[in-house]
């Protein structure tokens, strides 16, 4: 019987940012501990000027940029972004606050291996809007997920979930950093647990481990 291959170690991981990046640098550091089991081989992004690409930078981790703007269409420019990851040969993408749905040639290479965090319990409040939603709803629990990316949108295979309490005076942006605190804590142990595990999907489960051990 054929035995399915052990988890390259360290895992090569593609990180894919737009903004501050620091669910990116709480991986960065995290990715500095050989126990950790995996490795940032590049850091991408769809825009410029950003602090995650700076971020990237100082710790001599190889950085692209690839903005729809530069493509005739966005079908385009997920080929683009497919074939750039590809050439890193990653074991795991993280999308750690990319603002941008990845097409069908990027899952048609990396679904059912790319992770995306998104800042609210899903299913509720999908979307670009997480804390603002949860806090016009007037919930007063909210946290974030981690999913594995599916065509949807924050709609794939649930690896992990952290709940948040919505505090009185809230507003969105003293919200969303309670919320990235431990969204962060979240990210580093789960992309951790996977990198050096693997997984594989029953039904809507992810579960660590080879798919028949
Ligand atoms: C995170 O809350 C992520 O879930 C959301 O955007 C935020 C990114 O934060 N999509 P950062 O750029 O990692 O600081």
């Amino acid at each position: 019987m054929a035995v399915p291959p052990a988890p390259r170690t360290p895992a090569r991981l593609v990180v894919l940012v737009s903004g501050s990046g620091t669910n990116l640098q709480a991986l960065i550091e995290a990715s500095t501990d050989p126990e950790y089991g995996a490795t940032i081989v590049a850091v991408g992004a769809d825009r410029d000027g950003i602090e995650g690409l700076a971020r990237a930078e100082r710790h001599d981790i190889e950085t692209f940029v690839l903005r729809t703007s530069e493509f005739e269409d966005r079908p385009a420019w997920d080929v683009a972004l497919a074939d750039k990851v590809a050439s890193y040969d990653p074991d795991l993408v993280v999308l750690a606050g990319f603002m941008k749905l990845t097409g069908p040639a990027f899952l048609a290479l990396f679904g059912g291996r790319t992770l995306n965090t998104h800042p609210a319990l899903s299913p509720s409040f999908p979307g670009m809007h997480g804390p603002r939603d949860a806090l016009a709803y007037g919930v007063k629990v909210t946290g974030a997920t981690l999913f594995v990316v599916d065509e949807g949108v924050d709609t794939g295979p649930i690896v992990a979930q952290v709940a948040v309490p919505v505090l009185d005076g809230d507003d969105e942006s003293s919200l969303h950093e309670r919320i990235k605190t431990s969204e962060r804590a979240m990210l580093v142990e789960w992309v951790g647990t996977l990198a050096r595990e693997g997984f594989h999907l029953e039904d809507r489960a992810v579960r660590p481990g080879p798919d028949h051990p």
